[in-house]
C-alpha cells in the first residue's frame, strides 16, 4: 500500500523486510535521545506488529518511510490517532517522525510530512493536525515550524507515559495546523 510519494521518497505501508530497520531505530541512544525508554529487539516487534494492525484497521498510525529509488526503509512518519486523553480529545490526528540517523539532515521528513498534511486534509478530510515533542527536541520541532505549524501553548501538557523520573522529557510542546490554514499554505511552498 503507497499512500504518497515524493521526488525523493515513497510513504508506505510496512513490509516484513522493513523490521530490521524499525529495531535498529528503535534501539539507537541518539534517535531515542528525547524518549524516556529505548526498545529491545522484541518490543520493538510487538510495537511493529501493533502499528501494522492499526493502519490495516483505521488507515491511519506511523507509516514507513523508504527511498523512491530502491525501496531502502530510512524510518517512518505518519498520521496517526492520539492516546491522551484528556490532555487530547480521542480522535485527534497527530503527525510524527523518526528517522535512522544516517538520514537526517537532508530534508527527508520535511518532503514526507508535507506530502502527508496534503494527504490528511485533502483525502481523508481532517480539519487540524497536531504535533507534540519535549521542547529539547529542537529537530523535532524545526520540522513543525517548516511545515508551518504553529505552537499552541495552551494545549501543551505533561505526558502521561513518560515516568515522573524523567521530568525533563515529561512537558511537551504542542503544534498544530488547520486544514484551513493548511490551504492558504505556507509562503514558497507550492
Ligand atoms: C526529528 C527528525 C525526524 C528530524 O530530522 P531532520 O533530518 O533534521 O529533518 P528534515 O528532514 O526536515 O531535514 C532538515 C535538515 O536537512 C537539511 N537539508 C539538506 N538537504 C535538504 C534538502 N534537499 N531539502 C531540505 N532540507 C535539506 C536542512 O538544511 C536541515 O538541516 P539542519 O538540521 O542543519 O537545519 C530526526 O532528528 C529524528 O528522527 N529524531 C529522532 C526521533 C524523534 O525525536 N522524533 C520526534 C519525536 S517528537
Amino acid at each position: 500500500m503507497i499512500i504518497r510519494e515524493t521526488d525523493r521518497l515513497r510513504i508506505r505501508g510496512w513490509k516484513e523486510s522493513d523490521r530490521d530497520l524499525f529495531a535498529e531505530i528503535n534501539s539507537d541512544p541518539k534517535v531515542m535521545e528525547f524518549f524516556p525508554f529505548r526498545r529491545n529487539r522484541a518490543e520493538s516487534g510487538a510495537l511493529f506488529d501493533r502499528i501494522g494492525r492499526g493502519i490495516s484497521e483505521t488507515g491511519f498510525g506511523f507509516f514507513a518511510l523508504a527511498l523512491r529509488d530502491n525501496d531502502m526503509p530510512i524510518g517512518f512518519c505518519g498520521l496517526a490517532l492520539t492516546d491522551l486523553e484528556p490532555h487530547l480529545p480521542d480522535g485527534t490526528i497527530e503527525i510524527g517522525w523518526r528517522l535512522a540517523l544516517p538520514f537526517w539532515g537532508n530534508g527527508y521528513v520535511t518532503e514526507a510530512a508535507t506530502a502527508l498534511l496534503d494527504y490528511g486534509f485533502t483525502e481523508r478530510r481532517l480539519g487540524e493536525v497536531v504535533s507534540f515533542a519535549a521542547p529539547a527536541n529542537t529537530r523535532s520541532t524545526a520540522v513543525m515550524k517548516r511545515l508551518g505549524m504553529r505552537p499552541d501553548p495552551n494545549r501543551d501538557f505533561d505526558h502521561p507515559r513518560v515516568p515522573d523520573a524523567h521530568a525533563y522529557l515529561k512537558r511537551h510542546v504542542l503544534y498544530a495546523i488547520t486544514a484551513d490554514e493548511w490551504t492558504r499554505g505556507i509562503p514558497g511552498r507550492d
